[in-house]
């Protein structure tokens, strides 16, 4: 595998060796030194021309653990702002001698195009409406953590479906482990081909929580109500939306004991998720950020140091 642009580029076997090597990544972070020796005089850029605190800092966490030299460049302060194309933008920073370019772009297919233009490793880290493979295998570490295998499993997707590449990406990357999805979420925010994605599809947050419509609920991911890419009005206002699908501490009791709530952050509380469940018991909000460090490790370790290198903590 040379690049990660889309969960498409993981069969279910690659998949789980990535998650069983972040299993052993995550070892590092109770250690006083979480620095292993793997990517030494390896270059990672972030090249991130969108805002972003997760994950930008877990790549660069993960980059300097594994003992790369990491380097940010961001579209604010970079020559981009001078109208620099991102071709050029491209090819300048993978002239510097790169090994991987971890790049974020609010164009659906950046990375993609990027990955067409250089000769180094390409990491998608979000592109527009899209995808977000590494958040998608954070989640499945935390789901695996919290509920064992993933066969069978019922995960509902709750939100703003339509603006999210953290639902497409996990859609087909939890049909791909063996789990269930259900998308949740009003039909403006539901994107026109959702009927051909591998999942069963709702308006009705209440009926699926309960277990009426589908079975039951085994975690519940909310997703961020994305206003920025928002051009007209999907919804009459938020205290409508969050009255038919924020996560109120009411539809917290609806849910089965076990079923951990996931959020991939940045959270709008009180619009999509209460503060009673993003910071209740069975929020994994902050486990999934954890685990964004050790997956996002196990992906470098895959690309840079190849398939068949051993983690030696
Ligand atoms: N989940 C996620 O991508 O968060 P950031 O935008 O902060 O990276």
């Amino acid at each position: 595998m040379k690049h990660l642009l889309s969960v498409a580029d993981l069969d279910r076997a690659t998949a789980l060796e990535i998650l069983d090597t972040a299993a052993r990544m995550n070892m590092l972070q109770d250690r006083e030194v979480k620095k292993l020796p793997p990517l030494r005089g390896r270059t990672i850029v972030n090249l991130f021309f969108e805002d972003s605190t997760r994950t930008r800092s877990s790549f660069e966490i993960a980059g300097k653990w594994l003992s790369a030299d990491v380097i940010n460049v961001s579209a604010k302060g970079s020559s981009v702002s001078k109208g620099e194309s991102l071709r050029d933008t491209a090819l300048t920073v993978a002239a510097m001698g790169v090994d991987a370019l971890v790049v974020r772009h609010s164009a659906s297919g950046a990375a993609a195009r990027i990955a067409g233009w250089v000769d180094c490793h390409v990491v998608n880290a979000g592109d527009g409406t899209h995808e977000h493979p590494t958040q998608a295998l954070l989640d499945a570490y935390t789901l695996r953590q919290r509920l064992g295998d993933f066969e069978d499993r019922h995960v509902a997707i709750v939100g703003d479906i339509t603006h999210s590449r953290v639902a497409r990406s996990n859609v087909l990357l939890l049909h791909n482990l063996g789990a269930r999805v259900t998308l949740v979420g009003p039909p403006t925010l539901l994107p026109s081909g959702v009927a051909g994605w591998p999942c069963d599809v709702s308006w009705d947050l209440d009926a699926v929580l309960s277990g009426k419509a589908g079975g039951d609920v085994d975690a519940v991911m909310m997703l961020r109500v994305q206003r920025e890419r928002m051009s007209g009005g999907y919804f009459p206002s938020e205290r409508e939306y969050a009255i038919g699908y924020g996560l109120s501490p009411e539809r917290l009791d609806l849910l089965g004991e076990h079923a951990p709530v996931l959020h991939p952050g940045p959270m709008n509380r009180g619009l999509e998720i209460s503060s009673a469940a993003a910071d209740g018991d069975r929020s994994v909000v902050l486990s999934q950020v954890k685990a964004g460090v050790s997956v996002r490790m196990a992906v470098l370790f895959r690309l840079l140091a190849g398939s068949s290198a051993e983690v030696v903590l």
